[in-house]
């Protein structure tokens, strides 16, 4: 069965993708497994307890499936729910967190601005990564309310979105930062918009490439990197799966070839 040989990939909903389409760019020989848990979104108000229940769901829908590996490609799973699911599932797990350490070590302004979830800002592994990485460094904390469910519509160019978002952004351009950290996988669809509202010497962080690179040398290590012929990719949404269709065919010209990668419908 070829979904033995996949890695899973699972997100609150659509903005994993973001995360998943940079795994398939580096690793076009694997095959992936998308879970976007759409009907669930946003997880980021949930409670710790809620977040775990939802990521064990998606986790063993993909075991079952036979996946080899698992990207949680949702901050706020990832912040957390990802110890709880290394201590009681025996399969390697990559999590995606705010990259925080890059931009402190390279702001020169000593001020960055996080934009993220509550459930990831309020997470003790976000605290601690702060207390290890950013004790010289002023850090703009700011929870993107509303950002998640605009973006799960699948509109990234209303009024509604551009005015929050410039909302959360103008403290932070004020106090002065040199880097954003996006802290949730669906901000990259933002990137965008936020680079016509920052000032131009402001440099956007995420953790994509960065989360790929990691799942590489994870099966690298483990001799389970697949090299023979490209992979198929089946991508399942539990709510709208036109929406998830739409923004996986921003990548059916570049990433995906047309009959590589199938969208559908799963009940969750
Ligand atoms: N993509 C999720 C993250 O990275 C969004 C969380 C949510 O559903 O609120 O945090």
């Amino acid at each position: 069965m070829q979904e033995k040989f996949s890695i899973g990939v699972f997100d609150s909903g659509v903005g994993g993708t973001s995360i998943w389409k940079e795994i398939v760019t580096r690793l076009p020989f694997e095959n992936t497994i998308y879970l976007a848990d759409s009907k669930h979104a946003p997880y980021g108000a949930k409670t710790k307890k809620e977040i775990i229940s939802l990521s064990v769901k998606n986790t063993e829908y993909l075991i079952n499936a036979g996946c080899k590996i698992i990207v949680v490609a949702c901050n706020t799973a990832t912040t957390n729910a990802i110890d709880y699911l290394r201590d009681h599932y025996d399969i390697p797990f990559i999590g995606i967190e705010p990259a925080i350490k890059p931009a402190a070590l390279q702001s020169r302004s000593k001020c960055v601005g996080i934009l993220a979830t509550q459930g990831t800002l309020n997470s003790s592994l976000f605290h601690n990564t702060l207390e290890q990485y950013a004790q010289d460094v002023r850090v703009i904390e700011v929870i993107g309310e509303g950002l998640v469910p605009l973006i799960e519509s699948g509109t990234l160019e209303s009024i509604e979105l551009k005015n929050l978002l410039q909302s959360y952004i103008t403290p932070m351009v004020r106090a002065g930062i040199d880097y954003l950290v996006l802290g949730c996988s669906h901000y990259p669809y933002l990137i965008p918009l936020l680079k016509e509202m920052l000032p131009k010497e402001i440099q956007i962080i995420d953790s994509g490439l960065a989360v790929a690179k990691q799942t590489e040398a994870v099966l690298s290590s483990q001799n389970a990197l697949y090299k023979k012929t490209l992979g198929t990719h089946r991508l399942y949404s539990n709510k709208d799966v036109a929406i998830l269709e739409g923004f996986v065919s921003r990548f059916r010209e570049s990433v995906l070839t047309q009959n590589t990668s199938t969208v559908s419908y799963l009940d969750f």
